[in-house]
Parts: C-alpha cells; sequence; structure tokens
C-alpha cells in the first residue's frame, strides 16, 4: 500500500500531525498498535492564556524546568503556540474544562483540564471525532516491525504482513516510561519508534531523562494519583501520618524525597471535601475503591513510577529527523522543549503544537519514490524476558542511578541472555543505561547517587 503520508502511533501528537497534513491535501496512513499515553494523561494542558500570564512566563518555568539543557528557540517556540493552540483544539470541538489549574513548578495557573483528572481519555475522545471527519485519514491497527530505509525513509512494516510505503513517514509513538517495571505508563510505550529510528541511522539523544512520578499507587496495579490533587490539598505522609517532605516542590524533588524515605509513604486527602474530591478528582476515587481502599476516609499507599521520557528522536522544529522522509513528534521526539526534565503538562502541548508542525512539514515533503531495504537484527536466544528488562531498570536506571549498577545492567543487557520476544526491549534498555552512564554529573531528572553531594531532596 502507498500512501502520501504515513503515521506511526495515534496519540495527540499523531492525530494532530494527521489532521494537519489531511487539510492539506495529502493521503494519510495511521497506523498504531493500541491507545497510549495521550488517553492516560490526567494534568492537562499548559498554555499561557490568563491576562496575567504571557508566553514569556510560561518559556521562563519551562527553561527552569529543564536544567539549562532545553533549546531556548524551540521552548519559544512551543509557549507562544500554546495559546493558539488551544484555540485549534477548540475549533476541533474540543471543550475545556472552566478555569486554568496551577501545577508545581509553574508560576502561575495555566493548566487547562477536560473533564477533571481525566484531561488525556477526554481530549482524545474529541481527537477521533475529528480524525473520522477527515476523508483522507485511513486508520490501521498494527504493530510497527520496522521502517523501511535506503538513502531515505519510505515507510514501515507492521505486523499482519501489512507493508506501508509513504512519501514521509512521522513517528508518533510515544517514549520509554513503559519499559519499567514500575511504570504509569501503558506497555506500549516501549521505545518501539525511537529504537527503529536509531537502527535506521537516525540521531537520539537525552535517554537519560526518565521523568518519575512521586504519587503512584504502591499496590500490584499501579495508577497515576495527580499532582494536582496535591495542588489541592493533599497531604504525603509516612506510616506515622508524619509530613516528610513540601508536596509542592517540582515532581522530581518529591520523587527522590519519597524514593529515599524509609518506610511507606502514603498521600492523604481525607482532609479534603469530598464533594471536591468526587467531582475534580473522579479518577482517584474510582481507582483506589478498585484497589479496595476508601481515599475519602483513608490514606493511600504510593511510591515513585517511571512517567514521562525527554529524550528520543532528535528533531527540528518542523520535526525533521537526521534521516531523510523520517519525522518525529510527540513524546518520541527529542524536540529540546524539554532538556534535562519536563514541566508538568508541557506534554499535551508539545504533542498537540509540534505534531501540527510536523504534519504540515512532512505533508509537503517531496515524495519518496522506491526504498526497499528493511532492516532486520538478528535474533537472539536467552532467557531474559521483558518483565525482567523491565526489573533491571528499575534497580540500574531509577530515581537514583549509580554507575557500578549501570555498567552491570549494561552487562546483563548486552549479553546475549534475552528471549527473542525482549530483543527490543533490551536494546531499548541498553541504550537508556549507556546514556545514564555517560552522564557522570546530576542534572534535572537524571541524578547519580554516586555523586551524593549534588543531590538535592
Ligand atoms: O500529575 C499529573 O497530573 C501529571 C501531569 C503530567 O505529567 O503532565
Amino acid at each position: 500500500m502507498a500512501v502520501d503520508l504515513l503515521i506511526v502511533g495515534d496519540g495527540l501528537a499523531g492525530s494532530a500531525a494527521a489532521i494537519e497534513a489531511a487539510r492539506m491535501g495529502a493521503s494519510v496512513a495511521l497506523v498504531s498498535a493500541a491507545h497510549g499515553s495521550s488517553d492516560r494523561a490526567q494534568g492537562g494542558i499548559a498554555a499561557a492564556t490568563l491576562p496575567e500570564d504571557s508566553p514569556r512566563l510560561h518559556a521562563l518555568d519551562t527553561l527552569a524546568a529543564g536544567g539549562a539543557l532545553c533549546d531556548p528557540s524551540a521552548v519559544a517556540m512551543l509557549t507562544s503556540a500554546g495559546p493558539e493552540t488551544v484555540r485549534w483544539l477548540e475549533s476541533l470541538g474540543v471543550h475545556f474544562d472552566g478555569g486554568s489549574a496551577r501545577e508545581a513548578a509553574h508560576s502561575l495557573p495555566r493548566v487547562l483540564h477536560l473533564g477533571g483528572d481525566q484531561s488525556g481519555s477526554t481530549l482524545m475522545t474529541f481527537m477521533r471525532r475529528a480524525i473520522e471527519r477527515e476523508p483522507t485519514i485511513t486508520r490501521y491497527r498494527a504493530r510497527l516491525q520496522s521502517l523501511i530505509v535506503d538513502e531515505s525513509c519510505g515507510g514501515a512494516s507492521f505486523s499482519g504482513g501489512l507493508t506501508m510505503r509513504a512519501g514521509a513517514t512521522v513517528l508518533a509513538t510515544g517514549g520509554y516510561a513503559g519499559l519499567y517495571g514500575r511504570t504509569t505508563n501503558s506497555r506500549i510505550s516501549n521505545g518501539k519508534g525511537i529504537l527503529e529510528a536509531a537502527r535506521a541511522g537516525a540521531r537520539i539523544a537525552d535517554l537519560e531523562f526518565v521523568q518519575f512520578h512521586p504519587t503512584v499507587f504502591d499496590g500490584i496495579h499501579t495508577f497515576l494519583i495527580t499532582e494536582a490533587l496535591r495542588g489541592a490539598g493533599a497531604i504525603l505522609i509516612d506510616e506515622h501520618g508524619e509530613r516528610f517532605v513540601d508536596e509542592l516542590l517540582p515532581r522530581d524533588q518529591v520523587a527522590r524525597a519519597v524514593a529515599a524515605h524509609r518506610g511507606r509513604a502514603f498521600i492523604s486527602a481525607v482532609h479534603l471535601d469530598p464533594d471536591l474530591l468526587r467531582h475534580s478528582f473522579p479518577n482517584f476515587v474510582r481507582n483506589c475503591r478498585l484497589a479496595g481502599i476508601d481515599p475519602l476516609r483513608h490514606p493511600v499507599p504510593i511510591a515513585p513510577a517511571a512517567h514521562y521520557t525527554m529524550g528520543g528522536v532528535v528533531t527540528d522544529l518542523d520535526g525533521r529527523s537526521s534521516v531523510d522522509g523520517l519525522y518525529a513528534a510527540g513524546e518520541c521526539a527529542r524536540t529540546g522543549v524539554h532538556g534535562a526534565n519536563r514541566l508538568a503538562s508541557n506534554s499535551l502541548l508539545e504533542a498537540a503544537a509540534f505534531g501540527r508542525r510536523a504534519g504540515a512539514a512532512a505533508a509537503g515533503a517531496p515524495k519518496v519514490e522506491d526504498a526497499s531495504q528493511v532492516r532486520r537484527r538478528p535474533w537472539r536466544r536467552g532467557s531474559l524476558t521483558v518483565a525482567q528488562v523491565g526489573d533491571v531498570l528499575d534497580s540500574a536506571a531509577g530515581v537514583l542511578r549509580a554507575g557500578t549498577e549501570l555498567k552491570g545492567a549494561l552487562a546483563e543487557l548486552r549479553s546475549g541472555a534475552v528471549s527473542s520476544v525482549a530483543a527490543d526491549a533490551a536494546d531499548m534498555a541498553s541504550m537508556i543505561c549507556a546514556a545514564a552512564l555517560a552522564r557522570p554529573a546530576s542534572i534535572g531528572a537524571h541524578q547519580r547517587r554516586d555523586e551524593a553531594d549534588r543531590i538535592a531532596v
């Protein structure tokens, strides 16, 4: 099959790219394996929409969070696109809750929610309706296997024997936090798009920057407890009911405090208005009850988990990678807006704003006529499973890392003792550990325990 534009991944970035390209007259194939992280977002979309706010103030907060490693031109583009992106989403029929919420590390309230803490799923419902209205977008359900690359990228092959040739290909496959054992992400966020881009020769950067969320349910099934709940007054306590951290510090500092805390940690909302909890935090109340805890009456156990990944395919401001014909947008792209740490709720904005830009640039790209070489890797034999790869990442490349553990993890992941189904996971995990090992200094979300004097909790 051949189309003008192939988009892999149908989250917010892929959907925005598809709509923008379709409106330029391109035929678009939108291929995805399952819903990814956009549907799970709780915190909303950051944009300077209040009169007292401005893209410049939003940019200053973004740069501060990124630990001096952001690309200022990318940040300026992101934050100045904020208000227009919100209007574009509204023009597609998206309906935001009233008002703007303030989240940690934002100097002003600027986070727009949809359906309280159900922002991502509500937003994606609107986006899917908008896609249905575009006659030149065709959707497919299949899992990415590899990119078709020769001199340039000419499409991709997928599970089920689907081969899609395309004038340009946009990866919108999400990040790699789902590789970790403890994660807020779906397992589909396994870095596959980034891995295939690397195998195709694309530049990859910043894989060591993994953001851990401090308040993730500590039980058999993990689920995110939005930091907006702390913004509304929920507190973090130990098993004796004592507070041990300022709950409104930036999330990576709170995550380090929870990780460093000896004994169990809990989030308590028992002192908050039950009606507020039911109305503004329906996910929290429902998920806790499903796990057998009534959060209106009891503290809820929490621990950090991998949440968002800043590294990925290096792109310019129009999503172009270093391989001709290959673009990336959303969490799989490393645009330079997040630096060493993402400011909360900038991800949905990045996905929509840079997804649109990538869609427009890719739709206007010259056609690739033939690119027939599908790169395949040799199969390996062994026993390390995907779940064990997740455990290796949790212990060696978690909230606090150390060189000796990273080296040990790399040796294990590269030993060849990997089952064929875990080969991709092991390759991606090796890239993460190698990037973390190569950065001996702590910065942003990357904190080295073997550099203890620089860890600020
Ligand atoms: O805590 C949260 O609601 C997460 C928000 C985000 O990752 O942007």
